[in-house]
């Protein structure tokens, strides 16, 4: 489900925010890498949400993933993670994925990159 990565404007701002790809294409894709950085920007039942690219629980590949009724399944086990607060499958060893803050803007995504959302 992954498409090749989007460019990055390396004259991000100072506040961390950078510009992702537009909401188009995500929708079509429902998972997109972002060039140069280890994230994701993905599509869940109406709202973006971005994560970090690498499972917290042994570093599989996120980009590789699906997603199913609000969760991101990971490639390598059959652990998911919750897009609401990224909560791991209960009964697993593993810290939640880390999300980060998202914005809009007319049809261009945008994610703040130094700083963790909030949960739930
Ligand atoms: S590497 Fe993702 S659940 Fe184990």
């Amino acid at each position: 489900m992954c498409g090749k990565p989007t460019s990055v404007d390396d004259g991000a701002s100072e506040t961390g925010w950078i510009p992702v790809c537009d909401l188009a294409r995500l929708k079509a894709e429902t998972i997109v890498r972002v060039a140069g950085r280890d994230m994701l920007v993905i599509w869940n039942d109406g709202n973006v949400v971005a994560c970090d690219r690498a499972c917290p629980h042994e570093q599989a590949d996120l980009g590789r993933g699906q997603v199913t009724a609000g969760r991101l399944l990971c490639p390598r086990h059959a652990a998911s993670f919750d897009l609401r607060d990224g909560a791991i499958t209960a009964g697993w060893p593993s810290p939640p994925l880390r999300l980060y803050p998202v914005r809009i803007t007319g049809e261009k995504i945008w994610i703040e990159t130094s700083q963790r959302r909030s949960g739930r």
